[in-house]
């Protein structure tokens, strides 16, 4: 099966040769062809070009993109996109002023979504998710990382993991998951911390590894979840069962969190709204990426993550929905790049490349997926016809895609 695209006013994203990421001033670097051809062959990019090079071919398909521009679908290393109901409750209570601290205290927050999903069957919780999954798609996101972590306790960790696992087997969006069982202190163990990480570590992390259904392993590392110390219990014990680090840190405090996650050779730091001088030294020279949640910033009128600072120290930066029903209840990857130009003033160059790239690289993905090179998948958005790339921050609130291949 062959489709070529052929008049394409701008493909995006070129790049010959595979990377990994990019970082600092490269991050600004958006390559890309003009008047463009792309043809795929069985799913995967085959050649492109300009178009005065575009072979006569025998495609089944061809589709005309005058005016339209293409390129790699988003990457979406960060979300919690399974989870039971919703939180409607305590957006009315922020509404009136009640912090996240505030709402978590009152009964809200992550333990409320827990004991939602404990309520809530299999069958139901896959139902659920698989209508956020199908809107994500058709926002055009081609990759999605997706956390445990409103189980809190062996069945429901293992309930969200197999849904996890039903919607990999269903979709042809790429997912990755991740163990996250150590999101917040169950109401069970309030006073017996280790108690509950040893059942994480003991009990639920060998079973993940024998059924694999995880690759990644998390922690919230935040004041008044988990310490440090717990941090490094976590990923020391995962790093048993093969699971690699992907971590909250610095959402609220910067508690030596990034120096943990760098310890331990984790894929990605996440969230990094408070950054410290330290924290930044230690990301320099590691394979970690950072990655910013800017709709989480928006939705909880907290800081943005530091884009300027983290790129002029020559780091990359990776950005991500955080789609959940607490802090963001959208897994709108155009939003998130239009917010990251808009508050993290990001330009849409540097925030491509950290929403399609540097996306794929936060989940494992960059050999497949994140830009356009011979051999990836070709998941592709198509843009309606639109002025430039820089139509899609601009016009922020505007839904610009005109077809999504997966
Ligand atoms: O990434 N910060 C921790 N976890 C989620 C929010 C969880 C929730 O409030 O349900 C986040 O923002
Ligand atoms: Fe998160």
């Amino acid at each position: 099966m062959k489709t070529l695209f052929i008049n394409i006013k701008e493909l995006i994203q070129v790049r010959n040769e595979p990377i990994s990421f990019v970082a600092g001033t490269d991050m600004n670097v958006l390559p890309s062809i003009k008047n463009a051809y792309l043809l795929v062959e069985n799913g995967l990019i085959a050649d492109f070009g300009a178009m005065k090079d575009c072979p006569s071919s025998e495609a089944s398909e061809i589709i005309d993109a005058t005016g339209r521009i293409l390129m790699p679908a988003w990457c979406d290393s960060h979300t919690h996109l399974v989870y039971a109901g919703n939180r409607e409750g305590e957006f009315v209570d922020k509404i009136n002023g009640l912090s996240y601290e505030e709402i978590a205290n009152k009964g809200g927050g992550i333990l409320n979504s827990a004991k939602k999903l404990a309520h809530t069957s299999e069958d139901d919780l896959y139902e659920q998710s698989k209508v956020r999954l199908e809107e994500i798609i058709s926002l055009g996101t081609g990759a999605v990382e997706i956390k445990s972590g409103y189980g809190l306790s062996l069945e429901a960790e293992l309930k969200m993991l197999r849904v996890i696992k039903r919607l990999k087997e269903n979709y042809s969006i790429k997912i990755k998951a991740t163990f996250l069982g150590a999101h917040a202190v169950p109401e069970k163990y309030k006073n017996n911390k280790q108690d509950y990480l040893d059942v994480l570590v003991n009990e639920i992390m060998p079973i993940i590894a024998q059924e694999k259904l995880a690759e990644y392993v998390d922690i919230f590392c935040e004041t008044g979840y988990f310490s440090v110390a717990d941090t490094e219990f976590i990923l020391k014990a995962g790093k048993k069962y093969g699971l690699i680090p992907k971590i909250h840190v610095n959402q609220f405090t910067t508690i030596g969190g990034v120096q943990a996650g760098v310890k331990y050779k984790a894929l990605s730091v996440d969230h990094l709204e408070v950054l410290n001088d330290e924290d930044i030294e230690a990301l320099k020279n590691t394979k970690t990426m950072p990655v910013a949640l800017p709709s989480c910033s928006y939705f909880l009128s907290i800081p943005y993550t530091p884009a300027r600072q983290l790129i002029a120290a020559g780091l990359p930066l990776a950005l991500a929905t955080d789609y959940n029903p607490g802090s963001t209840p959208s897994g709108n990857m155009n939003f998130v790049v239009a917010t990251a130009c808009i508050k993290m003033k990001m330009t849409p160059a540097e925030a491509i490349n950290a929403a399609t790239i540097n996306g794929a690289y936060a989940m494992g993905l960059e050999q497949e997926l994140g830009s356009i090179t011979k051999g990836k998948k070709a998941y592709l958005i198509l843009t309606k016809p639109i002025n430039s790339i820089t139509s899609i921050p601009y016009n922020f609130g505007s839904n610009l895609i005109e077809k999504v291949f997966i």
